[in-house]
């Protein structure tokens, strides 16, 4: 698996969604009291961006219509969306960096 720096931890906030480009595909990477979580960044309703969206309990509520999708498994928790979003696979630390935060583009299996 090949992992992609996409941060210091200490960059950042709790519950505040950040849009990165990993390798041509955008990727929403979030900090929670749960630790961190790596999803598309494209809302599976209206394919907009989720950056701006709201993030509370481990999920993230879409900024246009209000759909929610878990940010562990992208499942979709409310409508009007009913697909789920992709989730990535993120870590905090490598051999040479404890604070570095990576993501693998490669999309983990839905529920
Ligand atoms: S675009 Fe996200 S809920 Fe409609």
């Amino acid at each position: 698996m090949s992992w992609h720096l996409v941060g210091d931890t200490a960059g950042f906030e709790i519950d505040q969604p950040v849009s990165i480009d990993v390798d041509g595909e955008p990727v929403l990477v979030v900090k929670t009291n749960e630790g961190f979580f790596a999803v598309t960044d494209t809302c599976s309703h209206a394919e907009v961006s989720l950056a701006e969206g709201t993030v509370t309990d481990g999920k993230i509520e879409c900024w246009l219509h209000g759909a929610q999708f878990d940010l562990a498994t992208g499942s979709v928790l409310c409508l009007p969306a009913t697909r789920p979003i992709e989730t990535y696979s993120v870590r905090v630390g490598n051999s040479e960096n404890k604070t570095a935060v990576e993501v693998s583009l490669i999309k983990q299996e839905q529920e």
